[in-house]
């Protein structure tokens, strides 16, 4: 018993020693070390033995069983080790190999339009504000004083979520003067850029969707003069110092006065040429001061405050800006076309 127990570790350290995988390592556990395995069968013939050789046999088999156990412990290790190392070497990046450059993008012509317009009120002190696209019919119309039957609600103009043409999405940014009055402490003065929607045809210069940004200051003793001395300075440092700007009395249900701003045509200064359409100026925006009773329906009182207000198209500033001839062309997002702002 003593040799067949020697036997069997010196035949089972070599196979474990030699095992290639986890598998077949597996393998030899059960066909030395498990239940009907090689040792513990020579194990149930103890009791065949005479008693006094049975401790001694019984040690070493115990022995045996322990060498096995931490043979096959060791190699299980090595296994594992050896996988690890294949996986690393199989999976490891060459960081010498060149890297493709990302292609990196750009701001959209209308973001840098904005990103200019922004920066201008900005630094004049101005509250850069967000607002929803879909809005309430009381706010883009009744709390500025287009009330019920007055065309632009029309549903051949609006987009309405509901057949009581209460809720819409917005036609105009002016609803953010309203929501501004009703949130702000006074004094005001804010933009507020954003999406605003119209039933029109899609063409060269028109789009249901297009951008406005919303302009709005209220204070005590807010007159005509500041809205012009305010515009003049933006276009200035927009279109460049001496660009010359025209007020043409205009109306707008909110704003009283109200007005519409041009500017002198950047390709004839005003000589008059296609761009133009031989006007020598070209519109650029719609203003005027804050209506009474839009301040009235605020809660604050016109005797003691005034303002003014005004809303300019982004996209027709962006094409300007860019010399962008067709409208689509912004919304397409072909990238050669964006590529070359
Ligand atoms: N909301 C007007 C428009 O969409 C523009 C405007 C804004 C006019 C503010 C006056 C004051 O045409």
């Amino acid at each position: 018993m003593k040799e067949q127990l020697s036997d069997i570790r010196a035949q089972a350290l070599a196979a474990l020693e030699a095992a290639p995988d986890s598998a077949q390592l597996e393998q030899l556990r059960v066909r030395y070390l498990g239940k009907k395995g090689e040792l513990t069968n020579l194990l149930k013939q103890m009791g065949q033995l005479p008693p006094d050789q049975r401790p001694a046999m019984g040690q070493l088999a115990n022995e045996v069983r322990a060498a096995l156990e931490a043979a096959l412990e060791r190699r299980a290790q090595a296994l594992e080790q050896q996988a690890l190392e294949q996986r690393l070497a199989a999976e490891a990046v060459d960081v010498t190999i060149p890297g493709k450059p990302p292609r990196l993008g750009h701001r959209h012509p209308m973001s840098i339009a904005l990103g200019e317009i922004e920066q201008v009120f900005v630094g004049m002190g101005f509250t850069v504000l967000d607002g929803p696209e879909i809005e309430l019919a009381q706010l883009n119309f009744d709390r500025l004083n287009a009330e019920e039957g007055h065309p632009s609600r029309d549903w051949s103009d609006t987009f309405y979520f509901d057949t009581d043409s209460r809720v819409m999405l917005r036609s105009q940014t002016s609803p953010m003067q309203v929501r501004a009055m009703d949130s702000m402490p006074l004094p005001i003065r804010i933009i507020a850029p954003g999406r605003v929607y119209r039933k029109d045809e899609v063409d060269a210069t028109h789009s249901p969707m297009f951008h406005q940004v919303e302009g709005m200051v209220i204070d005590k003793g807010v007159t005509m003069a500041d809205l012009k001395g305010t515009l003049n300075t933006v276009v200035e440092q927009l279109y460049g110092a001496g660009t010359r700007t025209r007020f043409r009395p205009h109306h707008f249900p909110f704003t009283e006065p109200s007005c519409e701003m041009d500017v002198q045509c950047h390709k004839c200064a005003g000589a008059g040429c296609p761009t133009c359409k031989g006007e020598g100026w070209i519109e650029l925006l719609g203003a005027g001061m804050v209506h009474p009773r839009v301040l009235e329906m605020a809660g604050i009182d016109p005797q003691v405050y005034s303002g003014w207000a005004f809303g300019i198209g982004l996209e027709r500033t962006a094409m300007r800006r860019f010399k962008i001839a067709d409208l689509r062309l912004i919304f397409e997002n072909d990238v050669r076309f964006l590529e070359q702002f």
